[in-house]
């Protein structure tokens, strides 16, 4: 017998990142709540330097995409995907709450938090993404990215009254699905998890 899907597992299995959203007045309440659990992330010692930002008025959402440039998108033939969206949620980083964190009393034998190989809040930030990811997913709506690094950053700060030395890591957007494609991806995926020790 065939061990059954959980719903985590399911709900791993079906995300996938949409970028072509109808226009629905539609409701989903759920949206609002997404931010409270999202953000039970652990954080690199308990620095609680990430935070999420839900934008669902209109108004807000259309100078975001003017904002993210999806004239020049539309232009070239994409779909309007950030003003179709229902809600977007910025994940935004206070990297200075770790250093801080890292700078108290039980840190000073840990590395100097400038100085991580692998600065732990893009870490915390990439969890809370997931979250956010997947409780949309359970919302039956589909989820998209739009990474910070082609947008105007500093406009959208001041828009949304973003302390200046915060970073942006982005946008999850959350929509209903255009064209609702259940083709699974290709098979011939590269292999990427591994059962004892590393294996080509
Ligand atoms: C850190 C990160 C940044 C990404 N940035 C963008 C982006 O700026 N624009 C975009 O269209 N997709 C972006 N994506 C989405 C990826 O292209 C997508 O996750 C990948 O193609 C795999 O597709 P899937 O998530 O549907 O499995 C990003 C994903 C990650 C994890």
């Amino acid at each position: 017998m065939q061990n059954e899907e959980t719903y985590l597992q399911s709900l791993l299995n079906k995300r996938k990142i949409v970028r072509k959203y109808i226009e629905t007045n539609k409701k989903f309440p759920a949206l609002k709540t997404i931010p409270e659990y999202a953000i039970k992330i652990p954080t690199a010692g308990f620095s609680r330097g990430i935070e999420i930002i839900h934008i669902s008025e209109k108004k807000n959402i259309l100078q975001i995409a003017k904002y993210s440039n999806e004239d020049t998108y539309v232009e070239k033939g994409y779909d309007k995907w950030i003003s179709n969206s229902l809600s977007l949620f910025l994940i935004v980083i206070n990297e200075e709450a770790y250093h801080k964190r890292y700078m108290q009393i039980d840190k000073n034998t840990s590395t100097n938090s400038k100085e991580w190989e692998i600065p732990y809040w893009y870490v915390d930030a990439g969890a809370a993404m997931m979250n956010c990811m997947l409780l949309i997913e359970e919302t039956g709506l589909k989820s998209g990215f739009l990474g910070s690094h082609n947008i105007a950053k500093d406009k959208i700060k001041k828009h949304l009254s973003i302390p200046s030395e915060y970073l942006l890591l982005g946008f999850i957007t959350a929509g209903l699905e255009k064209d609702i494609d259940v083709e699974k991806k290709s098979s011939k995926k590269r292999k990427l998890t591994h059962n004892e020790y590393f294996s080509k």
